[in-house]
């Protein structure tokens, strides 16, 4: 069969990358793009993400923009992680007593529909989150082809045990707590590091044993501040010179509430988490004496170049999203399960979290090594 015979329907596909950035996203395009322009697809890229799509900013993908973008993080085409087309924000309502403050919503999928059909563009491959690739599924079910490609560090995308980005995240958050327990050791404090995740505790866990971290803190398991205590001045009392603390930014205490570091109203996912480090950091040295000291890793975890490993992953995944397309095979989110590439329906992942559960046998290993979770 000729490759003109493998994809004989699609003249032109767009691809748009939504929601916060990770590394791995210029990897994806690359993978989607040469494969459609080895078969002579034209590829348009939209800007900005969804964004993008309603500005009617749409610009073409040749050879050229491929060059050199493996290894570089961000994405060639920005994002934007604000912009839900059947709910945008379109203005905001006069504050009280006038009106209720609140940003006014308004459904511009029909222009997002306009913007494809002039731009020519007769599938879609979407890259993003939870909340991308629900507008996505919405976007298939509205007739335009489309196939999902799900991203971020936070790994917790429903129908797939991984996401590209988690191992750079988790990779730069390990090295950072490397760096962190030698300076601990040598002023014999106690260390909080904190990391992203949102509501999951992916990268907490997978860093935190990467680091050797003594107490590692998910949003999972609601923590004790007793048991946190005891470990601390149970280690001092052995002569260990310092104590690591892994915390997710999604983590909380028993009975209490997660720690909110910012809300953006005009975000559809408007809260930012952050702030349980220097809490934490806080509560030991005045429950221990022991000094201590914290770190808010931050966006570091998700910029700068994927690791090798995700590079790979950016690089199957694109190419099952391209091979999904020429198969007419739509409305799919590529994923991993066992361990295998394979698909599901685009609709699955909306609305849901995929999160640490207690029989996970990272979990397992960590406690066998005797890492602390506050429980
Ligand atoms: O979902 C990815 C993520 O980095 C989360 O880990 C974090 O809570 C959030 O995005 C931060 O969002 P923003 O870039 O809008 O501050």
């Amino acid at each position: 069969m000729t490759l003109a015979e493998t994809c004989p329907t699609i003249r032109r596909i767009g691809v748009l990358t939504g929601g916060g950035d990770c590394p791995g996203l210029n990897a994806v395009i690359r993978a989607v793009a040469m494969d459609a322009l080895s078969c002579g697809i034209e590829v348009v890229g939209v800007e900005d993400g969804y964004l993008g799509l309603i500005e009617n900013r749409l610009r073409p993908i040749g050879d050229r923009d491929l060059v050199g973008i493996l290894n570089r993080g961000g994405t060639i085409l920005g994002s934007n992680n604000k912009s839900n087309p059947s709910a945008f924000v379109v203005g905001k309502n006069p504050p009280p007593p006038m009106g209720d403050g609140k940003p006014i919503l308004k459904d511009v999928t029909p222009k997002c529909l306009d913007n494809l059909r002039q731009h020519g563009v007769e599938a879609l491959v979407i890259i993003g989150g939870d909340g991308t690739l629900t507008s996505a599924a919405t976007f298939n079910r509205l007739g335009v082809p489309t196939v999902g490609v799900p991203k971020t560090i936070d790994n917790d995308i429903v129908g797939t045990e991984i996401t590209f980005g988690f191992q750079t995240a988790v990779a730069v958050a390990a090295d950072a707590m490397d760096r962190c327990r030698t300076t601990a050791d040598s002023h014999h404090r106690a260390m909080v590091v904190e990391v992203m995740g949102r509501n999951a505790g992916w990268i907490a866990l997978h860093s935190g044993v990467a680091a050797g971290a003594d107490v590692i803190l998910l949003p999972e398991i609601p923590f004790d501040m007793t048991s946190i205590w005891q470990k601390i001045i149970h280690r001092s009392k052995r002569g260990r010179k310092s104590t690591l603390i892994c915390v997710a930014e999604g983590a909380k205490p028993k009975g209490g509430q997660q720690f909110v570091g910012k809300i953006d109203p005009t975000s559809p996912d408007p809260i930012r988490l952050g702030g349980v480090g220097k809490w934490l950091a806080d509560e030991i040295e005045t429950q221990t004496g022991i000094e201590a000291r914290y770190v808010v890793l931050g966006h570091v975890q998700r910029g700068g170049t994927p690791t090798a490993g995700d590079r790979v992953l950016s690089t199957i995944l694109g190419n099952h999203a391209m091979t999904l397309l020429r198969q007419g095979k739509v409305g799919r989110m590529v994923a991993v399960q066992g361990g295998k590439l394979t698909d599901i329906d685009l609709e699955e992942p909306a609305g849901k979290q995929r999160l640490v559960t207690m029989d996970d046998p990272v979990v397992h290993a960590a406690r066998a090594v005797g890492t602390c979770f506050g429980d």
